[in-house]
């Protein structure tokens, strides 16, 4: 049989289909109409990256988690852009978050990284710049060392929440880190990089202010700038998914409550023991904010801002500069 195939191959393509041995099955029965042909695709976008990339040094479990979290920030994304889509200005979590500004420019950053093209920007594991091994390092821009790649740490596959969390844990909007989510940490990571942000996405809250209160603060007072805050993109996204999707209609927008931002881990063990290890906060002021333990926020830990931290209240900032 083997022989017979390959002497057939042998003799070509032509000979075969044209050949007696081999008539069309079923030909008497079909009508072929012959319409023009659709205009070929120009491959106008051909090479087009449809999903960030991952390095190699991730391996198949990092891999995994970090394309799930980005899958879910993609997500968040998508229903912040569908909200803005279906009611504009008109929203109240929209008004709440940018204020009377323009809906094209958060529209925009949104649509961006639900359907923009993707490459040129990097996550990688191999902690290239050696930051991992600090306490609390979950991960970081690179900075000038490569401004379009982000390292992710191990840390972070221990305490960054899925989306199925939503509005679980004690989480809530006000008084939850932005961080708390894959989805929102990465998107947070996504703004730093320069094509995704075009240099004009930042952090302008009032760095004064508790980070939830800036935000809200910057709607009423600079909505143009609003609009290019990452944390306001953030918190938009999560307030958004929580309200229309999570818990639809309800969501856990939460009333601000500065006592609940506490260093208070949340109840699971693990995420306790990791929280502990990495906040540096002292037993003290963790034992007294236990007691309001019941609205109690999720940790954060402080994140590096190229050459700067930012760490939320209480959270003192690391003695070494992160860059
Ligand atoms: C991937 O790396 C992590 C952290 O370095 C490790 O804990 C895990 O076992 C590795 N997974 C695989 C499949 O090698
Ligand atoms: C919403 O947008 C419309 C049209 O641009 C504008 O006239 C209106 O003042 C805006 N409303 C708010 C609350 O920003
Ligand atoms: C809005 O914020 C930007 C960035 O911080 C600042 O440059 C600008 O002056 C502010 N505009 C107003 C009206 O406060
Ligand atoms: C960039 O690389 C240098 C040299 O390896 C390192 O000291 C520095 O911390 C890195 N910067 C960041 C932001 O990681
Ligand atoms: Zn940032």
């Amino acid at each position: 049989m083997a022989a017979f195939v390959s002497a057939l191959l042998l003799l070509g393509a032509s000979t075969v289909v044209a050949g007696p041995l081999f008539p069309r099955q079923g030909a008497a029965a079909v009508t072929v109409t012959v319409t023009a042909a659709a205009p070929t695709s120009t491959a106008w976008d051909a090479g087009a990256v449809h999903d960030y990339p991952i390095h190699a040094s991730c391996n198949a479990t990092q891999h995994a988690y970090i394309k799930k979290g980005l899958d879910e920030t993609m997500l968040i994304c998508s229903q912040a852009r569908n909200h803005i889509l279906r009611w504009g200005n008109t929203s109240e979590i929209y008004q709440k978050y940018f204020g009377d500004g323009l809906v094209s420019e958060p529209l925009g950053w949104y649509t961006k990284i639900v359907d923009g093209d993707k490459s040129d920007v990097l996550f990688r594991c191999d902690d290239i710049d050696g930051n991992c091994e600090q306490p609390g390092w979950a991960g970081h821009w690179r900075g000038q060392n490569g401004t379009s790649e982000t390292v992710l740490c191990d840390l972070s596959y221990e305490i960054r929440k899925p989306l199925n969390g939503m509005c679980m844990f004690g989480y809530n909007v006000a008084n939850g880190a932005t961080n708390f989510y894959w989805a929102s940490d990465l998107l947070h990571r996504l703004l730093h990089i320069p094509k995704v942000s075009e240099g004009v996405v930042g952090h302008y809250n009032d760095e004064e202010m508790d980070k939830y209160l800036g935000v809200v603060s910057l709607a009423k007072m600079n909505s143009t700038y609003a609009a290019r805050n990452s944390d306001t993109l953030q918190y938009f996204a999560l307030e958004v998914y929580a309200h229309d999707v999570a818990v639809p209609g309800i969501g856990c927008a939460g009333t601000y409550n500065p006592l609940s931002f506490s260093t208070v881990a949340p109840a699971s063990s693990a995420s306790a023991v990791v929280g502990a290890s990495t906040m540096k906060t002292p037993a003290a002021a963790s034992a007294t904010l236990v007691t309001a333990a019941a609205s109690a926020a999720p940790t954060e830990a402080c994140e590096p801002h190229g050459n700067h931290w930012h760490c939320p209240p209480g959270v003192p900032e690391p003695t070494s500069p992160p860059a």
